[in-house]
Parts: structure tokens; sequence; C-alpha cells
């Protein structure tokens, strides 16, 4: 059991500066199980709470945990250049929860410019840490699409190990499977940058489109394209589970 302030709560969930989040209150723009909140010095017990913000439904959550379908043609950097960033497809408190200079949730690794599918992203810094560290060896199941036919000795060095340029040591996919002439599922379990694309490279072949459909037991399901939704917390225990 857990308590908060209203004003409190609503600052905790990225409505703004201190100020904005008491005048959402005075304005009368926040309410809860049907009722205007009036007093911003309110306690009230945030397990399990929602409330709305003009209009807006809300959870309370003291950490946010989230999948994101990524579209082609955006970036996963804030500041993105030449395409939009993908924290352009949240609503604002996802972006300005808890303040300060590291607001917001933040994407867990990244996917490039004209890769597809399922993204975790969190304001948890230690939940980020363990997911993004080498140690963790949560698989990541990608569907690729190559620019030339697909043979046998290709899928079998994937899986034995290819050179990387900057690696001493060969890296392998933890499991490919041919799903087509031009297509097939690789399992990975480690992060590396451009890694699906340089293990294609590699045995002389060459990505043409990239789809991560599975992190850990994670997948997409039917969430559309540019869409998000919240992790359970049964999701979010097992995708940080020690592998
Ligand atoms: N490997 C790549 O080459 N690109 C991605 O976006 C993800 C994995």
């Amino acid at each position: 059991m857990s308590e908060k302030r209203w004003q409190d709560v609503l600052f905790s969930q990225g409505f703004g500066t201190r100020r904005v989040c008491l005048g959402l209150i005075q304005q009368g723009l926040v309410t809860h199980n049907g009722e205007e909140v009036e007093d911003p010095d309110a306690w009230v017990e945030t397990d399990d709470l929602f409330f709305t913000v003009q209009g807006e439904r809300w959870p309370y959550h003291d950490h946010a945990y989230l999948m994101l379908h990524k579209p082609a043609g955006t970036e996963c950097s804030q500041k993105a250049s030449l395409y939009p960033s993908i924290y352009t497809l949240l609503p604002s408190p996802l972006r300005q929860r808890g303040g300060g200079a590291a607001a917001g949730v933040q994407a867990v690794g990244r996917l490039d410019q004209d890769t597809t599918g399922l993204l975790i992203l969190s304001d948890d810094g230690k939940f980020i840490h363990r997911l993004t560290s080498p140690k963790h060896h949560v698989p990541k199941v990608y569907e690729v699409t190559t620019k030339h036919p697909l043979d046998a000795s290709q899928i079998e060095r994937l899986v034995a190990g290819v050179g990387l340029d900057d690696d001493p040591k060969p890296v392998a996919a933890h499991a490919a499977v041919q799903t087509g002439t031009h297509t097939l599922t690789l399992t990975l379990t480690q992060g590396k940058y451009h890694q699906v694309k340089r293990m294609l490279a590699a045995v002389s072949n060459r990505v043409e489109g990239l789809h991560r459909s599975q992190i850990g037991s994670l997948t997409l399901a039917d969430l559309p394209e540019g869409a998000w939704r919240w992790l359970t917390p049964d999701e979010v225990k097992q995708v940080s589970a020690k592998t």
C-alpha cells in the first residue's frame, strides 16, 4: 500500500510541472471514480489507481513499462534528425514522467530506422540496465527478408558463427530457420550494433526487410503498427527474469 497527494500523483505521472498539475486540479480537470478531485493536497491510495485528466483515463504506475510496435521510417533517438522520433508516437505524460533532464520513458535498446516491430520502453533505470546488459541473454526473434535467395550453407554459417569486423570472436545466432526462398527467422541472444544486417552481410547476403517479432516471451500479437500498450506486471517479470 502506498499513498500520494493528488498533485504529486499528477506530477509523477508526467502531467507537467508542479504548477501545471496544481492548475489542472484547480480547474476541475481531474476526476477519480466519477468525482472531481478538489483538494490537490488530499492523499490517495496509488495501488490500482485510475483517474481521468481532461476526460482521458490514466492508470497510476510507479514505473512505466510499455511495448511499442515501431513503424518503418522512425528513429529511436530522442532528437531524431532524418526521420520522426518513435517518442512522438507516445502521449506527452509518458515522455515527461519523473521530470528533470532524463524525463520520460526510454527505449530498451534500439532498432534501425527501417526496422519494424517490438520495442520495450521504460523509465526504470535498473530494468533498462538489466535488459541491455551483455550478461542478459533474453532471446530476440527477427523476421528477415533477404535480397538474394538463401541457401543451406548460409543458414548453417549463421548458427555456427560468423566474423563481424570489430568482434574478435565469431558471433552466432541462437537459431536460424529458413521460412521461404528469401525469408528466415533469426533468434539472437546478443544485441550488437546492426547485428542482423552485419551477420547477413557476412554470409554474402543482404537484409531487405527486418521485423522484430519477439523479445523473450513477449510478442506484438495484434498491436497495430505505431501503437503502444502497457506491459502487465507478469510480462515485466518474465522479460526481465535472469536467463
Ligand atoms: N539488427 C539490425 O541490423 N538492425 C536492427 O534494427 C536490429 C537488429
